[in-house]
């Protein structure tokens, strides 16, 4: 999806892929960083171990916590930091910014593959988990103003209900099922990765009747059991392909400094994944 991102913005780059071990990921940062590397993906389990790595951190990083993207910089004439797509020579000095576009991208999803702007809303999110627990601080960040939250550990639900209600004070955040019908349904446990896993929710709890929209973080398989009763159900629904698509478009247009050419992403995306 990025080679593809990247020929059709015209660019002679190339995005790779490389394997770290964790304790090398220092080295790594640096070794990209020293030969003039444009920038980086980061992913599991690097991302949290980034934040002490990188130089700069951008708001979106400092805010999650994590680093899934970086950009490498060079100071321009005037002592500004540039991205060193702009520099044609090879500068001494640089430095690494860390950023974040996994956030956004649960939400840019939410709106444009379930056409569903969260503010006001009511939510239950399953899982809290790492995703989960960014996928519900994404949520009140958004405004929703009711979130149920369910996890098999309920302690770890209650550790990021305590977090949100810190953060967002007005926020009614609930540990458990809401008793009425809520506008989304957030799936972020890995629950429907494997073929008879059993739904993510308790049946008895819960009637998916009572749910507009389905989001599942799972993309592979394309349809989740979740996701075929939500769909059966009436509910809007959509796969959490969405959500690595944004992300990566959002971190080409962080190195690029132009609008991510997304469809020609996702159409390779899905070729690659779904074949
Ligand atoms: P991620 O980074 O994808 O969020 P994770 O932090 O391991 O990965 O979280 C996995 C999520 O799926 C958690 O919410 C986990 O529940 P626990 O917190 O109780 O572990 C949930 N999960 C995984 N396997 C599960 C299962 N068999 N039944 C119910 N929930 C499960």
């Amino acid at each position: 999806m990025q080679n593809a991102g990247i020929n059709a913005l015209g660019l002679n780059w190339r995005y790779l892929a490389f394997e770290v071990h964790p304790e090398d990921l220092r080295a790594a940062i640096q070794g990209a960083q020293r030969m003039s590397f444009i920038g980086l993906n980061l992913t599991v389990p690097h991302k949290v171990l980034a934040v002490e790595m990188v130089d700069a951190l951008d708001a979106s990083a400092k805010l999650w916590g994590a680093v899934n993207t970086i950009r490498f910089e060079a100071k321009d004439e005037h002592d500004v930091w540039r991205p060193l797509r702009e520099f044609s020579d090879v500068p001494r000095e640089t430095r690494a910014q860390g950023f974040n576009t996994d956030a956004d991208a649960i939400t840019r999803a939410i709106r444009e593959d379930l056409n569903l702007d969260l503010f006001g809303k009511k939510a239950l999110l399953l899982g809290a988990g790492g995703a989960g627990r960014t996928a519900a601080l994404k949520l009140a960040a958004e405004g929703v103003v009711e979130l149920y939250l369910v996890n098999r550990t309920q302690a770890k639900a209650a550790a990021v209900a305590k977090e949100i209600q810190r953060k967002w004070p007005a926020l009614k955040v609930k540990i458990g099922y809401p008793s009425q019908r809520v506008d989304l349904l957030l799936n972020a446990t890995s629950l429907g990765l494997k073929e008879g896993d059993p739904l993510p929710f308790e049946e008895e709890k819960l009637r998916i009747s009572d749910v507009n929209a389905v989001y599942d973080m799972i993309y592979r398989p394309a349809e989740t059991r979740l996701l075929k009763i939500a769909k059966e159900a009436g509910c809007r629904t959509a796969n959490g392909l969405s959500m690595l698509l944004y992300q990566g478009a959002k971190a080409l247009e962080i190195w690029t400094g132009q609008t991510p050419p997304v469809q020609v992403m996702r159409r390779v995306l899905e070729k690659n994944v779904y074949g």
